[in-house]
């Protein structure tokens, strides 16, 4: 194979130096606190009173500019910053630094009317007209002409300004033009291909174009994985996911693009964009973004419900691996509901702060929201905000202003640029495994990867161990034990370093679905799974869906109380030195053939040990897997390792560290649905929301009743 970009995908990344946004005065000290603020939506006269309040709120920095490129650039060429430098003086005066936009996410009508050759295409040909956001294609000349000129004009007009601290690139790449169907997008993917296969020949193999006679003769043919019909869903899945690396990739080159432009006219102002990191999504592959910014910053909108701090952490995991230990930006989060989802669920009495403070305690040195002042008209009228329509005499205000005091107590106490302390258990994650199950040809096309990492990190939560979520990409070699989550593609490279990993000691867990197909997703044969084979010491022949009873199917038993979901691999060969922890049984077990096979499995490994389970579970049943069917060791050095939460393991309670030279910050937060009793905290107490002395007080030593929603702060 000749050297292609192929083979540097594979190739770890260099990453750009680290850089944080500084305050005006050249400190970097506290935790940065703000949001989005959009005064073009305001008479001038409300920004006198925004400011006012945001002193009073304690916010330090808000993010300007983001929409408004109609405001800044009326007509073609034509440029009015008089606002813009109004807003941005009366900031400075009170002290507040500005993350300034480089107003390029949504382009002006005119624009789109003087190029229409801008507008994105969906799959089936339809042009995206503009109307919302992001009307863009991000391959086209013409739009980056107009993008890059608008970064010129605003680098040049800001390179003076010490109230803009740091540059908001964009904004979350990829919203609604995460794919793009263009003649622009065609001639960009052919280009792309030709560069990542450098010859037809190799990308006919990549593709497995033998099949259904996809055999092309030259780039010149490289299609895009167009609408086809009603059977869109068999159009070549490794074209498909080709097609998803390229689309992340060419977003990303945009925003390089931009960023460079800025770059050159203010030097000494870091650059980021809000990347979107929850578990409900996964548009671009952040990974290989994550090496392009200054520094990392998320948006992350919580999911209603018993999970919602769980489903937090884990994105802020991803995040925080994402971030390589330095601090990171939560560029946007809500105060209260947002109105997107179709139950807009309000945030319940304690959540904004300890949303927040979860944030922080994972590793978010800046705390924003989605927005500043709620608007009075626009699609995001009913969107919560952090002075809401009712004014600053409300409860949400009130909420706010208590925060920013709680970020300023925890400023002064040191706790900025201190890092999230690791856990010993990886689990992991990589977007190409996401892209791939979408639309997927699986035997179980519900199979999500990412939700699979959500089942385990909750699981794992209730069986009283916190797991770090790392890339696949990532630095995962030190811990002690790692999970693939169904991690369904992965090549040999891969396979080797998990090869690596065990044989030197590491504890690998493999689910039902992983190691299945290479990342051209073609399948491993011999068993699956063919390239961990040697690993597990159990190759499987077929694999078997269990489907749901309303679908005629249902759940296969594994042991009392715990059953199997998904599909069950059925084995082919098991070798001696296998262990057998737990064998199918019950009636479906019967009925698909599978009564008395092994269901989980455990193998040595060099000095290590492979734990591998052949079908899928729900949280619930995972939990008790854990609990009753991994060896009471298997988790024994993360124990050890203080990851065990709170006191004799309460799993209600979520403990976070966050050290540095400045000292250990201990977050107790309590994730259950009842009041956890005497939870001993360690050091000094910094901050107690819904949470109460236990017994006795003092500053060190304390007990503390926490309450739902609660959460307390010391430093040690
Ligand atoms: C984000 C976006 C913001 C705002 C917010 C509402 O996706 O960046 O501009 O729309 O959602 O939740």
């Amino acid at each position: 194979m000749s050297k292609t970009d192929h083979h540097d995908r594979r190739q770890p990344q260099p990453y750009r130096p680290y850089r944080w946004p500084k305050e005006p005065d050249g400190h970097s000290g506290g935790i940065w606190f703000g949001g989005d603020y959009n005064p073009d939506q305001w008479p001038e006269q409300v920004w006198a009173e925004d400011v006012a309040l945001m002193k009073r709120a304690g916010v330090t920095m808000v993010t300007l500019g983001i929409f408004s490129w109609a405001r800044l650039e009326p007509s073609d060429g034509v440029w009015d910053f008089g606002w813009l430098d109004r807003v941005v003086a009366l900031l400075g005066e009170a002290g507040i630094a500005v993350d300034m936009a480089s107003a390029t996410a949504t382009a002006p009508y005119w624009l789109y009317q003087a190029h229409p050759e801008v507008l994105p295409v969906e799959a089936d040909g339809t042009l995206v007209h503009p109307g919302t956001r992001q009307s863009w294609r991000p391959t086209s000349p013409v739009f980056r002409r107009y993008a890059l000129r608008l970064c010129r004009v605003m680098g040049e007009h800001f390179s003076d300004n010490s109230t803009v601290v740091a540059w908001h690139v964009g904004n979350e790449y990829g919203w609604n033009n995460a794919t793009d169907y263009s003649q622009d997008a065609l001639k960009a993917f052919q280009g792309w291909c030709r560069r990542r296969y450098g010859s037809i020949e190799e990308l006919n193999q990549a593709w497995g174009n033998d099949f259904w006679s996809q055999r092309l003769q030259n780039f010149d043919q490289v299609p895009l994985p167009e609408h086809a019909g009603v059977r869109d869903a068999f159009i070549n899945p490794a074209l498909r996911l080709d097609f998803r690396r390229f689309c992340s990739d060419a977003l990303m080159d945009f925003f390089c693009a931009e960023r460079d432009q800025l770059q050159e006219l203010t030097p000494d102002k870091p650059l980021t964009t809000n990347f979107m990191v929850s578990t409900d999504q996964c548009v671009l592959d952040y990974e290989r973004w994550s090496h392009q910014v200054d520094f990392v910053a998320n948006d992350h909108y919580f999911a209603h419900g018993p999970g919602h701090l769980d489903e937090l952490l884990c994105s802020d995991s991803l995040v925080d691996a994402y971030a390589q230990g330095h601090p990171w930006c939560l560029m946007e989060h809500s105060t209260s509901a947002v109105n997107w989802r179709i139950f807009n669920a309000s945030k319940r009495q304690g959540e904004l702060i300890r949303d927040a403070l979860a944030h922080v305690a994972m590793g978010a040195d800046a705390v924003n929201f989605f927005q500043w002042r709620q608007s009075a008209f626009g699609a995001e009228a009913f969107h919560s905000a952090m002075v809401p329509h009712a004014g600053p005499n409300s409860a949400i205000y009130a909420q706010v202003a208590n925060l920013g005091g709680i970020l300023r107590r925890l400023s002064q106490s040191g706790l900025a640029g201190t890092q999230l302390e690791p856990s010993s258990i990886a689990l992991l994650f990589d977007a190409d495994c996401q892209w791939s199950m979408a639309d997927s040809t699986l035997p179980d096309c519900s199979i999500d990867h990412w939700q699979q990492v959500y089942i385990w990190y909750q699981a794992l939560l209730d069986a009283g161990y916190r797991a770090d979520v790392v890339p696949l990409k990532g630095q995962w070699e030190r811990y002690d034990v790692v999970v693939l989550p169904s991690l369904i593609l992965l090549d040999q490279d891969q396979a080797d370093r998990l090869r690596d990993y065990v044989s030197g000691g590491g504890r690998l867990v493999v689910d039902f679905a992983s190691g299945i197909m290479d990342d051209h997703m073609h399948v491993g044969l011999g068993g699956y799974p063919a390239v961990l084979r040697d690993l597990t010491g159990i190759a499987s022949q077929e694999m078997i869906a269990l489907g749901t009873s309303d679908q005629g199917g249902g759940s296969i038993l594994v042991s009392e109380g715990i059953e199997g979901n998904i599909w069950v691999n059925e084995p082919l060969s098991i070798e001696d030195s296998v262990r057998v922890l737990a064998r199918y049984q019950g009636s479906r077990s019967y009925d698909i053939d599978m009564a008395g096979k092994p269901a989980v499995t455990i193998h040595g490994y060099g000095q290590g040990r492979v734990l591998y389970l052949g079908t899928g579970f729900t949280k619930e049943s995972l939990v008790s897997v854990i609990n009753r069917i991994f060896p009471p060791d298997f988790f024994t050095g993360a124990a050890g390792r203080g990851l065990h939460n709170g006191r004799d393991g309460d799993p209600r309670l979520v403990h976070l560290i966050r050290s540095g030279p400045q000292g250990r910050y201990h977050f107790y937060f309590n994730r259950g649905s009842t009041v956890v009793r005497d939870v001993s905290t360690m050091g000094e107490t910094l901050v107690v929301q819904r949470a109460t002395p236990y017994s006795g007080g003092g500053l060190s030593g304390n007990r503390y009743t926490i309450g739902v929603h609660g959460v307390v702060v010391t430093r040690q």
